[in-house]
């Protein structure tokens, strides 16, 4: 695979970078995951938006122009992925500097990593639902900037794998607030609750379409916290992301969620996005 690294296209094992790049040293750079549908970004300007922010947040002076759809159209020709459903990924870093926890004084170049990998939608996980398992949310309090300082989002995806779970759902003060890699959604009474968009989740990019979906098609948004011990009396769940769109939640710690099965307003929600996807990439 080849991938781009600080303004070169190279072999995926020979892309290097300096250890005093910050990334390296103290994870300190942004990032954005997008997915390509029909070789087209699928909402590229609202993770445009999102990239830019988490860049203004973490106060990395870099502006960004068409470098996130200049370097995809590269990656894509040099690795042949024509029609091919693929993952996108970049980050920017605050560039390199000798070890020191404040900005360096004078502002270095950032650093820019891409890759471009082919990858579907797990159709199993898709159709026939997913466990999950809750874990105690002891990230830092700025989870709505992307920011590639992930360790504790490792740590509860590895809790997750460890108890044949698809994923974890972090719980802040008793509070369910996102996933791992994903936001979460309930469904109660055909009605749909998700956490609020504060510091304590990330603004998904599929969250924020299928609310704006959910609307659209008259079905209720709740933006609510929502407690662990309220999970009993919910009828379904489901988690949104980029490379998960939306993929239902069968059991929660072992417990069902609603009947066990995937729920019927999931899969209404399902196609309702399905169609977002074909009107916005075909
Ligand atoms: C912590 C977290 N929450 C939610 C999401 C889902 O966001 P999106 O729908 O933009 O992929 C992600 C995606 O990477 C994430 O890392």
């Amino acid at each position: 695979m080849i991938v781009f690294i600080d303004g070169e296209y190279v072999k995926e094992e020979d892309a290097k970078v300096s250890v005093n790049d910050r990334a390296y040293v103290f994870a300190d750079g942004a990032y954005e995951g997008f997915r390509v549908y029909n070789e087209k970004i699928f909402k590229y300007e609202e993770h445009k938006i999102r990239f830019q922010r988490s860049l203004d947040e973490l106060r990395i002076d870099h502006v960004i122009n068409n470098e996130i759809q200049d370097i995809y159209e590269e990656l894509k020709k040099v690795n042949n992925y024509e029609n091919v459903e693929c993952f996108y990924y970049m980050h920017i870093t605050r560039g390199q500097s000798p070890r020191a926890h404040a900005f360096p004084s004078k502002k270095s170049k950032v650093g820019i990593y891409a890759f471009l990998m082919p990858k579907a939608l797990n159709i199993r996980n898709y159709e026939e639902g997913i466990s999950v398992c809750t874990v105690p949310d002891n990230r830092w309090a700025r989870c709505d900037i992307k920011c590639i300082s992930l360790i504790a989002n490792c740590l509860a995806s590895q809790i997750a794998v460890e108890n044949d779970c698809a994923e974890a759902l972090f719980v802040h003060d008793g509070v369910i607030t996102e996933g791992t890699k994903t936001n979460v959604c309930f469904v109660k009474n055909n009605e749909v609750y998700t956490h609020a968009k504060t510091n304590r989740i990330l603004a998904g990019v599929t969250r924020n379409s299928l609310l704006e979906l959910c609307v659209k098609n008259g079905i209720t948004v709740h933006e609510f916290p929502l407690t662990l011990d309220k999970l009993k009396d919910m009828d379904e769940a489901f988690l949104t992301g980029t490379t998960e769109e939306l993929t239902p939640i069968i059991t929660i710690d072992g417990k069902k969620v609603g009947s066990g099965e995937v729920g019927s307003l999931t899969k209404k929600l399902q196609k309702i996005f399905k169609e977002e996807v074909n009107r916005y990439s075909y």
